[in-house]
């Protein structure tokens, strides 16, 4: 069957419960188009997961804190509908501002303390405007599995808060990053760096992996893991840090002494384009106890 696009809730709603009427495992992918594969990872995963996979793209103005950010966001669509069915997509949902916000909005979603640092703390009202989004797509779309990627930790933590706190009946799939043999992120926006600005980018993750192998080798205090990962960032003098963080990964606070795994997450900005990038790291268990 070839892919369909809906640009309405009242079809996407009929589609889908027709599939889940027939028993299928109804799987979505929530983006924002300018898909890369990042994206299709996601789909994958759906894909062997679900019996009918559903991807949503939708520039979500809630969710940016600059106008000319959302002005400038990468808009692709017939693209993005081709990569879609490449990756065996059942549904495309693909609605209009006016479709999803018909008049202006007065209930949202707040996921506390989780918002509050890394991303939370230099865009504030990023994540009420994400978490309120996914939630009006989990109503629309009813899926059974939701797929989201780790390269947005802060993102996935929250989503998978709101599901706990306010006991949503979906399963939250987080799909490992993917990455560029520079090691540089995937991301709709790297489409925005030039050919100099993405080796410039690649220094990210060479400073996250130099932290996440301090805190393997044995060094417990954040505080100089950060100040060493910061000064090889500070070779190349076009990155711009915004924040380098080490936090616990489930509420994504910050920590002081490294005693269990951690989340080193930063943004960036390479010339005028923000970019974002995070590593698991965790300290070795201790000789003669071998972790499980
Ligand atoms: P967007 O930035 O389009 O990303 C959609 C999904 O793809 C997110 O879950 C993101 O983490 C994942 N993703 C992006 N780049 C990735 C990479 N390199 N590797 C693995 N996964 C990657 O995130 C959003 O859209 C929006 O906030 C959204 C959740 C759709 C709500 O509007």
């Amino acid at each position: 069957m070839s892919i369909e696009v809906l640009r309405t809730i009242r079809e996407v709603r009929e589609r889908v419960a027709a599939r889940r009427r027939a028993g299928d495992v109804i799987g979505l992918a929530p983006t924002m188009g300018a898909l890369h594969e990042g994206h299709g990872s996601l789909m994958e995963h759906a894909r062997r997961e679900c019996d009918c996979v559903v991807a949503s793209i939708f520039v979500n103005p809630i969710q940016f804190n600059q106008q000319e950010d959302y002005d400038r966001y990468p808009r692709t669509l017939a693209a993005d509908v081709a990569f879609c069915e490449a990756r065996g997509v059942d549904l495309v949902f693909a609605p209009s501002v006016e479709e999803m916000y018909p008049r202006p909005l007065r209930a949202f979603v707040d996921v506390e303390r989780l918002s509050e640092h890394l991303c939370g703390a230099f865009r504030p009202g990023h994540f009420r405007g994400v978490a309120t989004v996914v939630m009006k797509l989990f109503q629309i779309v009813q899926p059974d599995r939701a797929y989201f990627g780790e390269k947005d930790a802060q993102q996935l933590a929250v989503i998978r808060r709101m599901v706990d706190d306010l006991n949503l009946p979906v399963t939250i799939v987080g799909v490992p990053i993917v990455r560029e043999p520079s090691g540089l992120a995937m991301s709709s926006r790297n489409q925005r760096l030039s050919a100099e600005e993405r080796t410039i980018a690649a220094a990210l993750y060479r400073g996250l992996e130099c932290a996440a192998s301090l805190i393997g080798a044995g060094a417990r205090d954040a505080g100089e893991v950060k100040g060493r990962a910061l000064a090889m960032l500070a070779s190349e003098p076009r990155i711009r840090v915004e924040y380098f963080e080490i936090v616990d990964p489930e509420e994504m606070q910050p920590v002081g002494e490294i005693a269990g795994p951690v989340r080193i997450a930063a943004a960036i900005w390479v010339g005028s384009t923000r970019l974002i990038d995070n590593v698991l790291a965790a300290p070795e268990a201790p000789a003669g106890h071998p972790s499980q």
